[in-house]
């Protein structure tokens, strides 16, 4: 699912078009308070979207930990174009072989993970073990047009024979994975079909 095509065609899309709605939210609250000197670790980050518009809003360091190596680049990418290819560094790595991977960050961001992993709600609890300060997390609403529209891509991811899968898990489970290493919902919000947390250290 995430080969090298997908890769590129983040970027692309995001030089294009930049964060989309859910993005925006999600950075606006990552970024409340205050963010110099403070490191960012976004969990399978992809070309790390997020994690760089923390930097140019101001964050001393960011690191992106991916499981697919074929991001790599178009990360690399990003970062030259925004300059600050020596505060970022990108990681291959599954988080739930290695929780210890990567170093606890002030902010921690898990956008659209939860739902690539039937350990979604594991992932959740190291992403929060991780975060310093606070952790980001956006998951699939439990909605009706949700859970159809989820069948349906698994019938067909099915059919294709393909082993991806995409999960919903209870956003309960997820919230009480994060509570359960310290953390406090603070914050959250929804779009058409994702919602956002943002959870706090107290
Ligand atoms: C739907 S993509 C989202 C990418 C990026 N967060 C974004 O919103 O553009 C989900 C990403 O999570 C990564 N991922 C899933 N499980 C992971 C794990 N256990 N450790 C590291 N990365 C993981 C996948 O490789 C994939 O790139």
């Amino acid at each position: 699912m995430f080969a090298p095509r997908a890769a590129r065609r983040s970027l692309e899309r995001y030089r294009r078009k930049g964060l989309d709605r859910l993005e925006r939210m999600m950075l606006r609250s990552a970024a409340a308070g205050r963010l110099e000197g403070r490191r960012v670790l976004e969990i399978g980050g992809g070309i790390g979207i997020l994690q760089s518009e923390l930097l140019e809003a101001g964050a001393a360091r960011g690191e992106v930990v991916e499981l697919v190596a074929a991001y790599e680049p178009y990360a690399r990418e990003l970062a030259r174009d925004r300059g600050f290819q020596d505060r970022t560094s990108f990681r291959v790595a599954d988080v739930l072989d290695q929780p210890d991977v990567a170093d606890p960050a002030e902010i921690v961001v898990l956008n659209r993970v939860v739902c690539c992993s039937p350990d979604g709600v594991r992932l959740t609890g190291v992403a929060a073990r991780l975060a310093q300060g606070t952790l980001v997390l956006s998951f699939p609403r439990d909605r009706l047009v949700v859970r159809v529209g989820i069948c349906l891509l698994n019938a067909w991811l099915w059919l294709v024979r393909r082993s991806f899968r995409v999960f919903l898990h209870p956003r309960a489970a997820l919230f009480a994975a994060a509570e359960a290493e310290g953390l406090r919902l603070s914050e959250e919000n929804r779009v058409r079909f994702w919602e956002f947390a943002s959870l706090r250290r107290p």
